[in-house]
């Protein structure tokens, strides 16, 4: 899968750099073509020569150092890469990359690539943790870059945590699923709602629910898997915002109506696994209400209906809902399908073990307008995400050949 593939492999400092050596043995042996680019540390840990004996081709470490006058060095190697990984990344890479800085060969060439660029980061395990390197991280996130996590064990520092760089096996396996994962998604653009809404009583207090957003987030997963440009709208959760993803937080049912409008008009298919609250508090304080003797009546307004809304004015999106029940689950789902004019609905059974908030797993049956139910079994939350968008994607039946 990785065969002729054309990777440019950048190698930042760190002691892991003996690593990218055997990195760059194990994808020529895959039948890449690397081409290598050393930082000025890296060329400390490992020369040069190791790369282009191992590559079979020019190693490039100075920006100035043009080898081809016919072209331009860091503009020529960022459009011939069809995919970019830096491994080891350090934090400075990734603290440059976030900031757009180009001071040298390697991020000059990393901010002119327009391929997938892949960071296999690799530092101190506290260097890690830092909240300025996260906060960089989260930043490349959100341009798009991947990220091929660090492994815990044991550091050349001395100590023991995250921060190992990834083994070159398991690197070369992540590029290939990557690279040979189907696409069926491609074009395509995917907003999906997750988590619970939050509804405000006052300043500190809120009407909320159990939903942990882990199904939309897996939804969300798959859907940049299969290709897709994805919008998660999430309601407050404890989840990090997944890689490639782009991500609008928002608190109540209203702001999560607002969100979905604004990027329905260009969406293709509309998953609506948020757990949204049917009522607000009619009047929210903005501040704490002082108790009083004796008991309390909280007044309750209708929210939106989102799904029902969206249904109302859909022209080509594909539309689906969640159905969360614990009783005549068939069909209170059928209800909602015809009810918000959705296209499908996935219902669980919230008092199955092993179905519904906060679990790793799902137990889901799919409705859709024709044919029979689709029972699921018991399947992790990412199967299911799988599941649900191979099924959603019967409803654009003539792309279907086009991009599987
Ligand atoms: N939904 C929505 N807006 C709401 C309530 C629900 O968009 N205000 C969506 C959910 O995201 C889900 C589907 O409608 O996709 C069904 O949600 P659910 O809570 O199961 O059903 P309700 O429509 O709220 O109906 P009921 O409370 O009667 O079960």
């Amino acid at each position: 899968m990785l065969n002729g593939k054309k990777i440019l492999l950048c190698v930042t400092g760190g002691i892991a750099v003996f690593k990218a050596a055997a990195l760059t043995s194990k994808l020529t042996q895959k039948g890449a073509e690397v081409k290598v680019i050393l930082s000025e540390s890296a060329a400390k840990f490992v020369t040069p020569l190791t790369f282009q004996v191992l590559s079979k081709n020019d190693v490039y470490t100075d920006t100035f150092d043009e080898k081809n006058s016919k072209v331009v060095a860091h503009i020529d190697l960022a459009d011939w890469a069809d995919l970019v990984l830096i491994a080891p990344a350090t934090a400075n890479v990734i603290g440059k990359l976030a900031n757009g800085i180009a001071d040298n060969m390697l991020s000059t060439t990393c901010l002119a690539v327009t391929a997938p660029v892949y960071i296999a980061p690799a530092m101190n395990v506290h260097m890690y943790a830092h909240p300025a390197v996260q906060k960089n991280l989260q930043t490349l996130a959100n341009y798009g870059y991947r990220f091929i996590e660090p492994g815990e064990g044991y550091l050349a520092c001395g100590y023991v945590g995250k921060g190992r760089l990834e083994e070159p096996e398991t690197i070369v396996d992540i590029l290939e699923f990557e690279t040979s994962a189907e696409k069926p998604f491609k074009g395509k653009k995917v907003v999906i709602t997750a988590g619970p809404t939050r509804e405000k009583i006052d300043s500190v207090r809120f009407l909320s629910n159990h939903s942990t957003g882990k199904m939309g987030y897996a939804i969300a997963e798959a859907a940049r898997d299969f290709g897709a440009e994805v919008v998660l709208i999430s309601g407050p959760v404890s989840l990090s915002a997944p890689t490639g993803v782009g991500m609008i937080q928002i608190e109540s049912a209203e702001e999560m109506y607002q969100a979905v409008l604004h990027e329905f008009e260009g969406a293709d298919l509309v998953i609506k696994s948020a757990a949204v609250a049917d009522y607000r508090p009619k009047t929210a304080y903005d501040y704490k209400v002082k108790k009083l003797p004796g008991e309390q009546l909280l007044e309750l307004e209708r929210t939106k209906d989102i799904l029902f809304e969206l249904g109302k004015i859909k022209t080509s999106q594909v539309l689906v809902g969640f159905a969360a029940e614990t009783d005549h689950l068939e069909e209170y789902a059928k209800g909602k399908l015809e009810r918000k004019n959705a296209d499908m609905i996935v219902a669980n059974n919230v008092k199955s073990e092993g179905a519904g908030f906060g679990t790793d797993t799902n137990i889901v049956t799919i409705f859709k307008r024709n044919g029979d139910p689709i029972e699921l079994p018991l399947l992790a939350k990412k199967d299911v995400a799988q599941r649900i968008l191979k099924e959603a994607l019967t409803f654009f039946k003539d792309d279907l050949n086009e991009n599987c």
